[in-house]
């Protein structure tokens, strides 16, 4: 009897820690990588700054006796968790372990995340969870879907109040896919991620539907058709790369300011070239995405969910220096109607803006709602709303830049003055009207083009008269719906100066628990 010496405790103690990084072991860390696959560390190494990852609980062991699990209590318990930082800045993560019972959930699994949340939330960070998972540990039971509540619990508490992010660099499956549906984004990987309630299995048995996973579940299959992720990258390397890229424009948290970044691009930088991007004539077409590279910071633009829903246009960028949430209706993809896809894109992303302080740029030309049957039974009244709920309840800096057509419902609905847009700009060719010059026309003057000797000719007549005299900008500057008519080339700096007066915002709103957004 007696103390073991130093030495002899500091050996115990690599000895654990060379088994902690063992993972599943070696055979299980090789049919990783041969999938292309990196290992949980590695995928942690290559996303924060070099060397600031610390690990935390590196020694826990689930408690569970049953299925021969008794036997097998591999350090860590399939998780990797701790705090690192990335351009210098604190951020928490958890990275699933594929090796060890295949990342599957378990109690202290769960804890080990619920813990660096809990850390994240107290410490005002982001939290980015890299998922690799066969989903609920089955010998676990009851436990296991117990743990996945704890973290669907926290997700919520700490929606809008710091980021979270989530990459899927493996399956999810089942309930496992709502932890990542609670948090601010879910980033993909082609080949790779693979998420879904039910596999294709089960679909087949159930419904007879033969789909493989990948088209069921697959980075494409969620970013172009579902609606479920917001980023899709070819490999790891470019996935990791766009979520710092997305931290870069965002605070740490809610009561945090975004990082501002200097740039020698002038913000009084005219660029004539947006007089002929946009034409006149309302009828063609041009892709929006260049008149917002031309107008932010050195042309540079952060597009979320750009598969998606491209009648909208969604992002970030900066505008002298400062970090903005950008807004367009897309004229190139349904004429720039907004539609079911698009309302739910732009209301999540503007909800998103204002609970993380960013000020929204909205760059509209939008002829209406998309008219259908089909739209109109799958809930656009419901889902068109959340465009009027979002823009209502911000209250960060809202500038509205109406470029061209802006018309009826959605012309109020895209971040018009009167739902509290701080500062509405038009450009020349604008036509703030209820309908189109053709549409009105026809309708008001109906009795006298039927009557008249030659209908055509009238009809002709009729549309230029309204044109003339409603589709411009001056009806809606007359009234102050606009706040200042710009030339385009003017908008940069435009943008900035209101964006400047701004930025002392303070907006109040009625004390009340939550409102009730249409959904
Ligand atoms: C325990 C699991 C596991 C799980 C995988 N493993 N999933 N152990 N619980 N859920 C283990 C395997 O037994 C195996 O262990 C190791 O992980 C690797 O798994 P493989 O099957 O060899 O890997 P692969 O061929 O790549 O297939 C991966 C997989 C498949 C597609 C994920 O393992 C799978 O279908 N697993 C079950 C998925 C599932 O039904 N999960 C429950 C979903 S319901 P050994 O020891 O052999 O190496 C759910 C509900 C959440 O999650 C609800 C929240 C409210």
């Amino acid at each position: 009897m007696g103390f073991r010496t130093i030495e002899e405790l500091c050996a115990e103690l690599e000895e654990k820690r060379t088994s902690a990084l063992e993972g599943g072991g070696k055979e299980a860390v090789e049919k990783q990588k041969s999938k292309g696959k990196g290992t949980a560390r590695e995928r942690i190494a290559q996303l924060l700054d070099p060397d600031s990852f610390v690990e935390i609980d590196e020694f826990v062991t689930h408690r569970c006796n049953n299925f021969g699990l008794e036997e097998r209590k591999p350090l860590g318990d399939g998780v990797v968790t701790g705090f690192g930082t990335i351009e210098g800045r604190k951020v928490f993560v958890y990275s699933q372990d594929f090796t060890v019972f295949g990342g599957s959930l378990g109690e202290k699994h769960a804890d080990k995340i619920c813990k660096v949340m809990d850390m994240a939330m107290q410490m005002g960070c982001p939290v980015i969870g890299i998922n690799d998972s066969g989903g609920a540990r089955i010998q676990e039971a009851l436990d296991s879907l117990n743990g996945y509540g704890k973290v669907f619990k926290r997700n919520v508490m700490a929606s809008g109040v710091i980021p979270q992010f989530s990459v899927i660099m493996g399956p999810t499956a089942g309930g496992a896919v709502y932890s990542p549906a609670l948090t601010d984004y879910i980033f993909m990987v082609d080949g790779e991620s693979i998420m879904h309630i039910t596999g294709p299995e089960v679909i087949k048995a159930v419904t007879g539907e033969a789909i493989t996973s990948e088209d069921l579940g697959g980075a494409e299959a969620h970013n172009t058709k579902s609606g479920v992720a917001h980023f899709e990258a070819k490999d790891e390397a470019e996935c990791f790369a766009q979520v710092r890229k997305v931290l870069s424009y965002l605070p740490l948290n809610n009561l945090d300011d975004a990082p501002f970044k200097a740039t020698a691009d002038d913000v009084n930088r005219a660029d004539v070239s947006l007089r002929e991007l946009v034409p006149v004539n309302p009828n063609k077409s041009y892709d929006v995405h260049e008149v917002i590279t031309r107008v932010v910071d050195d042309g540079e633009f952060t597009e979320v969910q750009a598969g998606f829903a491209k009648n909208i246009v969604t992002g970030y960028a900066r505008i002298g220096g400062r970090s903005v949430g950008i807004v367009a209706n897309n004229a190139d993809v349904l004429a720039g109607c907004l539609d079911i896809d698009a309302s739910d894109k732009l209301s999540r992303f503007v909800r998103h803006c204002d609970a993380f302080n960013l000020p929204v740029v909205t760059f509209v030309d939008v002829p209406g709602y998309l008219p259908g049957a089909d739209q109109e039974h799958n809930g656009i009244i419901r889902k068109g709303a959340k465009i009027l709920y979002a823009y209502s309840e911000a209250t960060v800096p809202l500038v509205t830049v109406i470029m061209r057509k802006a018309y009826g419902g959605a012309y109020i609905a895209m971040g018009s003055k009167v739902l509290g847009a701080d500062v509405v700009l038009a450009w020349p060719q604008a036509e703030i009207a209820v309908m189109g010059a053709e549409g009105a026309a026809n309708i008001v003057f109906r009795k006298e083009i039927e009557a008249a000797d030659d209908p055509s000719a009238k009809r002709l007549e009729k549309i230029d008269e309204y044109r003339d005299a409603f589709a411009n900008p001056y009806r809606a500057a007359e009234r102050g719906y606009v706040d200042c008519v710009i030339m385009p080339e003017e908008t940069r700096k435009a943008v900035a100066q209101a964006l400047n007066a701004m930025e002392s915002k303070r907006e109040g709103r009625p004390s009340k628990k939550h409102g009730v957004i249409p959904h």
